[in-house]
């Protein structure tokens, strides 16, 4: 099978999307991860592995051009710091604290812990941890960045977990599709994952967006 999953040898580069890292792992774009990504590749793999449209991936793209990142960059270049890579991340610390780029098991264990139902993150659950690990930044790193264009990047990527995992309408994702989705940069097609049946559009991520930041945090 192509695209069955191999985890990166010594030497191949990852990037700080889980998104991107396993589309790379599935064999959707170069393994090795040193290969300097086109827009065609990027809109091919995007569109056979999430079923994302065309709209969404030029988007992401024209803002990455704005902001700083090369043409036709690899998943190296991702890494750098300010230009789409920020501060707040879920998944990965702030480059003040260590690695921006790779998974920090401590941090995903505070992302799962908000899955209050005990199997799906809700979207409710999404805006706690969004909110909770904004405040730990503010609270933490002296040197922390959060421009509007960061928040709305940080709240556009959470709108990913939701439109491209979750389920059409209550958008709730199972907890047993993240796990693998960011453990191991898997999709999670053995734990009954397909990608949507619908191809995703910006529109919806700007909807998405809206919708998470019109929300107000609850809990402790
Ligand atoms: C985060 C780039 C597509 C899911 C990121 C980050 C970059 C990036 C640079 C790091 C931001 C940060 O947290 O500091 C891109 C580019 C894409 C793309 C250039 C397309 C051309 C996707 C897709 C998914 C995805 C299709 C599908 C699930 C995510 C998620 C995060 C993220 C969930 C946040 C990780 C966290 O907060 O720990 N992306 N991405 N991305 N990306 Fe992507
Ligand atoms: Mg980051």
């Amino acid at each position: 099978n192509v695209n069955k999953w191999l985890p990166p040898l010594p030497g191949q580069s990852r990037s700080p999307c889980p998104g991107l890292n396993s589309l790379t792992n599935h064999g959707y774009l170069p393994r090795d991860g040193n290969t300097p990504l086109t827009p065609d590749m990027l809109i091919t793999a995007c569109k056979n592995g999430f079923n994302a449209d065309a709209d969404l991936i030029n988007f992401i793209l024209g803002a990455a051009a704005n902001l700083g990142i090369p043409q036709n960059f690899t998943l190296g270049q991702l890494n750098i710091h300010n230009a789409i890579e920020h501060d707040a991340s879920l998944t990965r610390q702030d480059c003040y604290f260590g690695e921006c780029f790779k998974l920090n098991i401590k941090q995903f264990t505070n992302f799962m812990s908000h899955v209050s139902n005990g199997r799906t993150l809700t979207v409710q659950d999404m805006v706690n941890c969004r909110h909770n690990h904004f405040n730990y930044t503010i609270a933490n790193n002296p040197t922390y960045l959060l421009t509007g264009m960061q928040y709305f990047l940080a709240y556009g990527e959470s709108s990913f977990i939701h439109l491209f995992f979750g389920a059409s309408g209550t958008w709730e994702v199972p907890a047993e599709f993240l796990i693998p989705f960011f453990l191991e940069e898997r999709l999670p097609f053995f734990e009954g994952w397909n990608p949507p049946a619908d191809p995703v559009h910006l529109s919806q991520v700007f909807n998405f967006i809206s919708t998470l930041q019109s929300m107000p945090a609850t809990g402790p």
